[in-house]
């Protein structure tokens, strides 16, 4: 990866206080592409596809199916009619849950260190349709604990439905081992549903390689616009999912008292569509598609480790997960005692121009169930992050910890 060509392809980079911007398994920064494209919907073809004939429509309809093309190459799927456009990977989540038919004590599998997003919609269908919601506790140092999921799934029998866990945590940048868990998920009878929210945007996922039958997704963590994310489906498994939102676009057909549901993806986006977002959509998965997704999660890691081993002896804190970088792809999460979080992540945006995430990182069942109310501070790299920028984390860091112990 050409880093200098590459930074400058993003407005917020080129400026000359540009921050050391290391939030990214919040948002990502945008390329000028995907700026130009939400630009150009509303200043040039501001209207609606996959209805209206006239040129507008036609001009929004091509170029959605041609984003939703892209985004079938960029994940391997069979076709883009797996490919469903949703608000953000929590969308696609509930869509999974909330469409799938449940009876009374099925049970659903998940991990101990699980975003909100793929923890409380189950949480919910617990409380409204009696599932079984069951956590596999990981290991100490956080990794995934495959003969905990093993027992897990003995236990559950054929009552287990569905094992819904995150590819990579947003809490640690801890990796799970998906293709082993989905055939394990598989001989069990059960689906498999990833949250790819922090996979996807890292390093090649590829839906047929992996042997999955749902993966939710979030471009804005992609380099693609907020406000759109993406659920793919094996398309049998999506034929068969009731759509949390009906309405217009998710029929083919209706009479006074009767439906004829649309196909997949039509059937799971109601209502006027985010258009312009899926048109950057489509300039966002390009301009990843034009770089090695490898080279991407090596560089991170590259990044981490700078990070990692720039702050790892300092005292009072402790990074979350295993210590050694490679198995935390560019994620540095930090606990830090009583030392205020929030106040730390201030300062280093204000003496040095880095930012950082602080807080629970909507993992708040973690850092309750092991006391550490204070949250943690996690630095995240991405592909258009420099090593000098990893250095400066760490030196910035080590020197507001030094002034709060
Ligand atoms: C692992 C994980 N899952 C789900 C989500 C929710 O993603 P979205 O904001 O796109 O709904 C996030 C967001 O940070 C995440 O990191």
């Amino acid at each position: 990866m050409d880093l200098t060509k590459l930074r400058k392809d993003f407005p917020t980079l080129r400026e000359e206080d540009a921050p050391a911007y290391l939030d990214n398994a919040c948002v990502t920064l945008k390329p000028d592409s995907v700026i130009s494209t939400i630009h150009d919907y509303y200043s040039k073809t501001p209207g609606c596809g996959g209805r209206s004939v006239h040129r507008y429509g036609s001009k929004i309809s091509q170029a959605t199916g041609q984003a939703r093309s892209k985004l079938q190459n960029f994940l391997g799927a069979e076709t883009q009619k797996e490919i469903v456009f949703t608000r953000n990977a929590t969308h696609s989540l509930n869509q999974v849950a909330h469409g799938l038919p449940w009876e009374k004590g099925d049970i659903v599998l998940t991990t101990d260190r699980e975003h909100n997003s793929n923890l409380v919609p189950w949480l919910q269908l617990e409380q409204e349709q009696q599932i079984d919601h069951r956590v596999v506790a990981s290991n100490p140092d956080n990794s995934f604990d495959l003969e905990a999921f093993e027992l897990a799934c003995a236990n559950a029998g054929s009552k287990l439905k569905l094992v819904s866990m995150s590819h990579v945590g947003n809490l640690d940048g801890v990796h799970i081992p998906i293709k082993e868990v989905g055939k394990i998920a598989h001989d069990y009878g059960a689906l498999i549903c990833v949250d790819g929210a922090q996979s996807t945007p890292h390093m090649d996922v590829n839906v047929k390689e992996l042997d999955i039958d749902f993966l939710a997704f979030s471009i804005h963590k992609m380099c693609g616009p907020s406000g759109m994310g993406g659920l793919w489906g094996r398309y049998d498994l999506l034929d068969g999912l009731r759509t949390i939102q009906s309405g217009g676009q998710t029929v083919q057909s209706s009479t006074y008292d009767s439906i004829d549901w649309a196909k997949p993806p039509a059937r799971f986006e109601g209502g006027l569509g985010n258009f312009s977002g899926m048109m950057a959509t489509g300039a966002a998965i390009e301009y990843l598609s034009k770089i090695d997704m490898n080279a991407v999660q090596e560089h991170e890691i590259r990044l981490n480790t700078i990070m990692t081993d720039g702050i790892k002896d300092l005292p009072g804190i402790e990074i979350i997960g295993p210590l050694d970088a490679r198995k935390r792809g560019g994620i540095c999460s930090i606990l830090m005692g009583d030392i205020p979080v929030h106040d730390i992540a201030l300062l280093l945006d204000e003496a040095a121009g880095v930012m950082v995430r602080s807080g629970q990182h909507c993992v708040h069942s973690w850092f309750h169930n092991r006391g550490h109310n204070n949250g943690s501070l996690r630095a995240s790299a991405y592909l258009y992050n420099t090593e000098e920028e990893a250095r400066l984390f760490a030196e910035t860091f080590s020197e507001a910890v030094h002034a709060f112990s």
